[in-house]
């Protein structure tokens, strides 16, 4: 564990910085020990490329849950291909999934919270503890105007849940500022947010919302605001 002190004293360094600048220290400092987890969002995509340019060989990996879009799929061929770079896929264990398709039925999400909690535990939560063995920090592109449930996020904490430090380093980044970037860097995205679709997951939990509407309305829009979180990142 890494003591509030030293992680306060990292948000006051790189706080106010670039993203970039951020990320060039950290990938030095913990090479090897260190993580993009890509659900090939547009922040993803972006932290992709700067990942890659800063170091090429810090590894890059995405859960596959099994229920994702046609759309991601192939985008996740285009990055690897575009960066010469593998995107690892991390797939739920298969005895899992058949066991709570068994029990619960292929759609168990729409009747309860408990089983989309279930679902996206087995489907994600499970795989990302595997593609987090002998890590120390892994990166993440949350920012804090997602979502009621991200807006006292910071840019470096630590992650109780998994025992290692998160960063966040686009935590203070608007959607215009990440979309600009993306545009001025010719960056692959998914075609999806030409149709609608702002927060992408899983295609049966996800749906496109109307101009205006909250960012996060089209992931699991029958739940509560409160509860719209596959529990990546529970604090
Ligand atoms: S979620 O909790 O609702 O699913 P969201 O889609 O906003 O999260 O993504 C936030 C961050 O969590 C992403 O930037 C990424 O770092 C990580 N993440 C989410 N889904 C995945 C995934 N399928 N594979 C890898 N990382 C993911
Ligand atoms: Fe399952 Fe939906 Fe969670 Fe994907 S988002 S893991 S389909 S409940």
């Amino acid at each position: 564990m890494i003591d509030k002190t030293t992680i306060d004293g990292w948000n006051a360094e790189f706080g106010n910085g670039s993203a970039a600048s951020m990320l060039t220290w950290f990938l030095k400092e913990y090479k090897g020990k260190i993580a993009l987890s890509s659900s090939l969002s547009v922040e993803d995509q972006l932290l992709t490329e700067m990942v890659v340019n800063i170091d090429a060989e810090t590894r890059i990996f995405t859960l596959d849950t099994g229920r994702l879009f046609p759309e991601t799929y192939d985008l996740i061929d285009r990055t690897a291909k575009k960066y010469n770079k593998e995107i690892e896929v991390f797939f739920p264990e298969a005895a899992d999934i058949e066991k709570m398709v068994h029990d619960k039925g292929m759609n168990l999400f729409y009747s309860s919270i408990e089983n989309r909690k279930l679902c996206c535990n087995l489907r994600k939560l499970k795989p990302l503890a595997r593609a987090m063995k002998g890590l120390e920090v892994w990166i993440t592109g949350l920012r804090r105007e997602q979502s009621v449930t991200r807006v006292d996020m910071q840019m470096v904490e630590w992650d109780e849940n998994n025992n290692l430090l998160k960063l966040n380093p686009l935590i203070n980044w608007t959607e215009e500022e990440v979309w600009k970037y993306v545009k001025e860097h010719n960056i692959p995205y998914n075609p999806l947010h030409k149709k609608g679709f702002v927060s992408i997951g899983c295609q049966p939990c996800t749906r496109a919302i109307l101009p205006g509407e909250d960012p996060r309305a089209g992931r699991w829009w029958w739940e509560d605001p409160d509860t719209r979180e596959c529990g990546l990142h529970k604090r």
